[in-house]
């Protein structure tokens, strides 16, 4: 959810009263917080309309029932949204509880965003522009803000939420030029069958965001897959509809501009996204905003803005690929959009022809760090240094990872227990020393793994009766393998990788040579020169190699990536075994110094830098 990290004191004074309001209600209305949030924000702006001598055209059966109950005068200094309309997005998003915005997909778009892609649409002076999920209507606000003056322009928006039309009503009155018309439904857009008589010149849109088992998919998908002829994934996202069912109220060489997730670049859904653009539109650009390195307060990691017109394009069309690494500003934005106008320090483009582009390739590749893309040809697979190889899947981890205390009360000899790091927050850092692994034994955490290789002793015999006494025998994988208690047969391996990780990949040094579970893949570098382990380890905790990763990485929901050990071994990685000496100690010491940073809970920015500019200047004289 986008919180504004940038908010005005005057804003944030409204939002305190406003937040008081809803504490007041509560105590005096017992609602659930829900329906609390949104029924605050309804009465704020029912003090904005009367200020403005409007009414509230859209109801709510729900809202309207408890507004008997409501008090008269609320105390929320409500002008402020006069002059900072954007004000009841704020408030809205400090209102509402983030389980109903996601319920509904209600990400409200940041305004120097919408601003941007109004004004593209607006470079084009259309007559009708549509939002067809039009929130409390930030686009199409922008849309009137960065009009030609003179233009006349019809405005629609539909939502099927009646509270945030209400908004958006407010919102565009406060702004409306003359010559502007008006028309908000609400209503569900992918059910609006035959709405249109005329159709659209622009749209303009951020659509909710929900996953296949979110909506009715069945009602839905089927009008648009008869439609245009196609069959969408069952694990189509409802953003995806929006696309296709615009295009349907467009006209030819209508503008379309969206922001959505940037996941379907490269999930399975997203090759029938991106067949459907390839086949149906002229694709002008897409930008990629990674609001992470921004340093943008949202819920989002990233998202990508598709301008795209409908229609087909010209022999040789480009599409520019946009980076973008600090905002720009809007005309810099549209410059670099219409004539590629480059700017290093903010963005880069890449162009590539239409008619080159393949829905089943992951397009994420287009928007790689140009510099580090020229690096990939001089990078080798991982495969070529090291063996990889899963974690010890055990089969029943509550039975064979055990604690001290587990040891001694079941007297099993140490010969049946090896050392294990069994989960991934059991090692945090670059590097895992015996010394850390002690710390877990005397924390008695589970860092035990019964690992029965030879005849149990008595002792063991008694622990293996319990197990069957607890169906640990009964389990998918103890089933299959004899006897049930024998664990599979793995070194440990000198460096263990993350399999989920949020940020970014982790590689540990595991000088501690403990054995590992599935949390981590085992990586068995081929050599054993510890300067050679250290600088692959800088590698592969580098910026550099994350970025590279970008390219490879299989994405999974909620931003949590998972990489196989197959992905693993085609890694570009920097051939180590090559190095001269001096490369060799200085990526080896920078990566010592990486495990000190993070053990002493510095900043990792600087160290980070620093082996950056290493690997660069040391690729650059391969
Ligand atoms: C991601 S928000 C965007 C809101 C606004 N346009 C903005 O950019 O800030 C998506 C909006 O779509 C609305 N919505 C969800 N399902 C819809 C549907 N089937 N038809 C129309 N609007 C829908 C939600 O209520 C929400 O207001």
């Amino acid at each position: 959810m986008l919180v504004f990290s940038h908010m005005q004191e005057e804003d944030v004074k409204v939002i305190e009263q406003a937040k008081k309001l809803y504490r007041c209600l509560k105590e005096e209305l017992h609602l659930n917080e829900e329906i609390l949030g949104r029924f605050t924000y309804y009465l704020i702006l029912k003090e904005l309309a009367l200020k403005l001598g409007e009414e509230l055209p859209f109801e709510d059966s729900c809202i309207k029932e408890l507004h008997k109950e409501a008090p008269l005068k609320i105390d929320v200094e409500i002008n402020r949204a006069l002059s900072n309309p954007n004000l009841l997005d704020l408030l809205y998003e400090n209102l509402v509880t983030p389980s109903y915005r996601k319920k509904f997909g209600q990400f409200l778009t940041p305004n120097y965003i919408a601003e941007f892609m109004a004004s593209w649409i607006n470079l084009y002076s259309p007559s009708r522009v549509l939002d067809p999920a039009v929130g409390s209507g930030i686009f199409l606000d922008n849309i009137i803000k960065t009009a030609a003056k003179s233009s006349p322009i019809e405005l629609w928006g539909f939502d099927i939420d009646p509270i945030l039309l209400n908004a958006c009503r407010l919102r565009l009155n406060l702004r409306r030029k003359e010559g502007t018309l008006l028309h908000l439904e609400q209503q569900d857009f992918l059910k609006i069958g035959g709405f249109f008589t005329e159709k659209m010149d622009a749209i303009i849109c951020n659509p909710p965001y929900l996953n296949f088992h979110d909506f009715d998919r069945n009602k839905l998908v089927r009008p648009i897959e008869t439609f245009y002829n196609i069959k969408l994934s069952k694990l189509t996202n409802i953003y995806v509809l929006f696309f296709m069912q615009s295009l349907l109220v467009a006209r030819k060489g209508a503008k379309l501009a969206f922001i959505t997730p940037s996941e379907f670049l490269y999930t399975g859904y997203g090759k029938e996204l991106k067949e459907f653009l390839l086949k149906h539109t002229i694709l002008d650009a897409m930008i990629l905003i990674d609001f992470q390195s921004l340093v943008f307060n949202t819920a989002l990691t990233t998202a990508i803005i598709t301008l795209f017109r409908k229609g087909v394009p010209e022999a040789g069309h480009r599409v520019r690929f946009i980076r973008i690494y600090k905002w720009p500003t809007t005309p810099e934005l549209l410059s670099a959009v219409m004539d590629g106008t480059e700017n290093p320090d903010k963005y880069q483009i890449i162009e590539v022809r239409q008619d080159e582009l393949k829905p089943e390739e992951k397009w994420l590749k287009y928007f790689i760090n140009m510099e580090y893309a020229s690096f990939l040809s001089k990078l080798i697979p991982l495969s070529q240094l090291a063996r990889i190889d899963r974690g010890i899947a055990t089969g029943f981890n509550e039975y064979f990872v055990l604690r001290k205390s587990d040891i001694d009360k079941w007297k099993i000899e140490s010969e049946f227990v090896v050392p294990v790091i069994s989960k991934a927050d059991q090692c945090k850092g670059y590097d895992f020393s015996y010394e850390d692994w002690k710390l877990l034994e005397q924390n008695d955490d589970k860092c035990y793994l019964l690992y029965v290789l030879k005849e149990p002793s008595p002792n063991l015999k008694e622990y293996i009766k319990y197990g069957e006494k607890i169906g640990a025998d009964q389990r998918y994988l103890t089933r299959h393998r004899s006897p049930w208690y024998s664990m599979e047969k793995r070194e440990p391996a000198k460096i263990l990788a993350t399999v989920f990780h949020r940020e970014r990949m982790r590689f540990v040094f595991n000088k501690a040579n403990v054995r590992n579970l599935t949390a981590f893949h085992c990586v068995y570098p081929k050599f054993d020169d510890v300067n050679m382990i250290k600088a692959l380890l800088a590698y592969l905790n580098s910026d550099l190699c994350k970025q590279i990763q970008t390219i490879k990485r299989r994405e999974y929901g909620g931003g949590l990536h998972k990489f196989e050990p197959k992905d693993l071994e085609n890694l570009p990685v920097l051939d180590v075994t090559k190095l001269d000496g001096e490369s060799l100690n200085s990526l080896a010491s920078a990566f010592e110094e990486l495990c000190t940073t993070f053990r002493q809970g510095k900043d990792e920015i600087p160290i980070k830098r620093k082996i950056n500019n290493l690997l660069k200047s040391i690729i650059l004289k391969i």
